[in-house]
């Protein structure tokens, strides 16, 4: 049957999803598979239930596409669809949850403090220390972010973050190497270290400038295996599956801290999945077929 591709929606990064989309869409065909696309979940559903797809390829980022919302409308419909179901899906996409899943079993991630709006600001960054890092709970690719080292830029962090739905996470700002691991299917990629040109892997060095640097594998030998069991077990923890991508910092000290999990990983010509599966031989044709497979179940 017909494969729907869903992509764009109303996040905060919906143009990222509209150019992870396009990539995944010409893919699937060129490997002949009958593939559409369709922006966002309300066009999605609609289709759906007239009896236009068979399964759905997902590359919504953020919002209702990553949130748990879209598969738990897809899963009553019986309608397969690729990654996460529900639950991992929930968890990964809220930040806060996500770390007090993984600090109750004993994964390592960064000293934190979730905010509800109105809550002393200034009381909590005492508590954690500087530097530290503000977000929204609920975005990815960086949107709302900011690095904070004095406690007079804590206002306007504080600020930009509450633009966004969810809860405020302030975290410990780990100094060291940004790393990330994609996963597929139970396959655990090789990581990859980030080295932007900038002092931050910010929006810009994700998606617009061209010199940020990539190392793959990103670490060698028992450290490399440490990393990619850590992002597995995180995964898991969360509920993951089919695919996804682990967000890990490495300190000074050669200790790893979990970020976040992306369960929609991004499939742009600048993103990190398709860059860590090139390595172990995988194309992007290819990757993208892989992820189509995680919904035949
Ligand atoms: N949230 C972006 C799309 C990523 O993780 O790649
Ligand atoms: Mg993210």
């Amino acid at each position: 049957g017909r494969v729907a591709v869903v992509m764009g929606g109303s996040s905060a990064e919906r143009e990222v999803s509209l150019n992870s989309g396009d990539g995944v869409l010409k893919a699937l065909r060129a490997r002949g598979v009958d593939a559409e696309a369709i922006d966002g979940i309300p066009a999605l559903l609609d289709a759906v239930r007239a009896g236009h797809f068979a399964r759905v390829f997902n590359i919504l980022h953020g919002g209702g596409g990553e949130n748990g919302e879209l598969q738990g409308a897809l899963q009553s419909l019986r309608i397969p669809f690729t990654g996460s179901g529900v639950l991992g899906s929930a968890l990964s996409l809220d930040k806060i949850r996500a770390k007090l899943v993984w600090q109750a079993l004993g994964l390592p991630t960064p000293r934190f403090k979730a905010l509800p709006r109105g809550a002393d600001v200034h009381a909590a960054a005492r508590e954690i220390g500087f530097p530290l890092i503000v977000k929204p709970a609920w975005e990815g690719s960086s949107v709302g972010v900011t690095r904070v080292f004095d406690e007079q830029d804590l206002d306007a962090a504080v600020e930009l973050a509450q633009r966004y739905p969810g809860d405020l996470l302030m975290e410990t700002l780990i100094e060291g190497g940004e790393f990330t691991v994609g996963i597929l299917g139970r396959e655990v990629l090789p990581t990859i270290k980030i080295v932007p040109k900038g002092e931050y892997y910010d929006y810009n060095a994700k998606y617009i400038a061209e010199d940020t640097q990539y190392i793959c594998p990103g670490l060698e030998g028992a450290a490399e295996r440490e990393m990619q069991e850590l992002a597995l077990r995180a995964f898991d923890a969360l509920a993951c599956g089919g695919w996804g991508r682990v967000d890990v910092m490495r300190d000074r000290d050669g200790r790893n801290w979990l970020l976040e999990v992306n369960t929609a990983p991004g499939m742009t010509s600048h993103s990190l999945v398709p860059k860590a599966a090139k390595v172990v031989g995988i194309d992007y044709q290819t990757l993208c077929w892989r992820v189509l497979e995680t919904s035949f179940r």
